[in-house]
């Protein structure tokens, strides 16, 4: 018997402005743009995506998609001690949009009656789109040692803040939204529900192919605050790093490719996923795949997709899902979790 961490709960939130390609062709036209449903379906995938109104934060996303995941967890708000928050749009410089959450958690339960979530730690992370990979991997860790008991796992993004509409190679592709996890603190001989392996890397040489490079100093944006990415470049690298991660998850897991019901992907480009599965020697109907509905939520679109694939009856307890993600940095990595 050992200590390990498992899901206990998933829950997602889109905001309700939903975009059709159509929706970003009349979008761009206002602006002498062309683009065009089939570019953006042939080379994507994408059909729709989801923006955020004026106002709404990636805290505000987060909440929602973290008050699903704390109702199917079957616990309460006052339960949970760590919370991260992956985001590259985070409300504010600082403080982090974790504490900025766990406020508004606090906010939720007082209104129920119940204990809030206030003590407990909260940070953010930033690895970009495989943000949520990342934060899975550290609270698996803190659970892990015991530095955590009971943790709120969320990718949260409002991309649709950050990018840059006269670019049409990019604009086209990201969304807004957000999905969460309960992970808990669980005790078995190593057949029960846990996160079973994680492998995550980072390499700094790639900042400049994906990246918003602008920075706040003395009051102003220095430098261009709007997302730039050379797409074949990031596409190149994608596609062998997230198969490499994915297979050493496996080897420290000691399972093969046979072993995996799901591929839960980041849900980038559809042309990723499929050559993904196929590195993997999985078949399409064994991928969850969500980026037709939401576009690239950056690190939302992992929680987001388990969520979906868990909600709708395909995920099911006992099963094996590999999760993996790739983005900015450059970053990379993979969850394999028995759920
Ligand atoms: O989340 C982080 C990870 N990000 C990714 O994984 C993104 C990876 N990259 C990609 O998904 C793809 O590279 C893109 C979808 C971004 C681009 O697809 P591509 O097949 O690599 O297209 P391309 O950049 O080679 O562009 C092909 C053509 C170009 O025209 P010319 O030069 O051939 O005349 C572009 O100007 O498509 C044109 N194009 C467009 N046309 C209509 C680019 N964007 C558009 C557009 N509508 N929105």
């Amino acid at each position: 018997m050992r200590r390990y961490s498992r899901i206990s709960g998933t829950g997602s939130y889109l905001p309700p402005r939903r975009l059709t390609n159509a929706d970003m062709v009349g979008l761009l036209a206002e602006r002498g743009i062309e683009t065009s449903d089939d570019w953006i379906v042939d080379r994507t995938g994408i059909r729709a995506r989801h923006y955020a109104d004026d106002g709404v934060n990636a805290s505000d996303l987060g909440l929602q998609a973290s008050l699903k995941a704390i109702e199917a967890a079957g616990c309460q708000i006052g339960d949970i001690d760590l919370i991260i928050v992956a985001t590259s749009t985070p409300d504010m410089v600082f403080p982090s949009t974790a504490s900025i959450l766990q406020r508004k958690l606090t906010e939720s339960a007082q209104a129920l009656g119940q204990p809030g979530a206030a003590g407990g730690a909260a940070f953010d992370v930033q690895a970009v789109c495989s943000g949520f990979i990342y934060a899975l991997t550290i609270a698996d860790a803190m659970i892990q040692t015991g530095a955590a008991t009971r943790a709120l796992v969320v990718g949260a993004e409002v991309f649709s803040r950050i990018l840059d509409f006269n670019d049409r190679t990019t604009c086209v592709l990201f969304g807004d939204g957000a999905g969460a996890v309960v992970l808990e603190a669980v005790e078995h001989d190593g057949s029960g529900p846990a996160v079973l392996a994680s492998d995550i890397h980072a390499d700094g040489r790639h900042t400049g192919i994906l990246c918003v490079p602008g920075t706040v100093s003395g009051g102003q944006v220095l430098g261009d605050p709007l997302l730039k990415m050379d797409g074949q470049a990031v596409f190149k690298l994608a596609v062998g790093l997230l198969e490499s991660a994915a297979k050493a998850a496996l080897a420290k897991a000691g399972k093969t490719e046979a072993d995996v019901d799901w591929l839960v992907p980041h849900q980038a480009n559809l042309r990723i996923i499929q050559s993904t599965a196929r590195k993997l020697k999985l078949s399409m109907d064994k991928v969850i795949v969500t980026v037709d509905q939401h576009g690239n939520t950056s690190a939302a679109s992992i929680p987001l997709a388990l969520d979906e694939g868990v909600r709708s009856g395909r995920i099911q307890p006992g099963q094996t899902a590999m999760l993996e993600g790739v983005g900015g940095g450059f970053t990379w990595g993979a969850v394999l979790l028995r759920l």
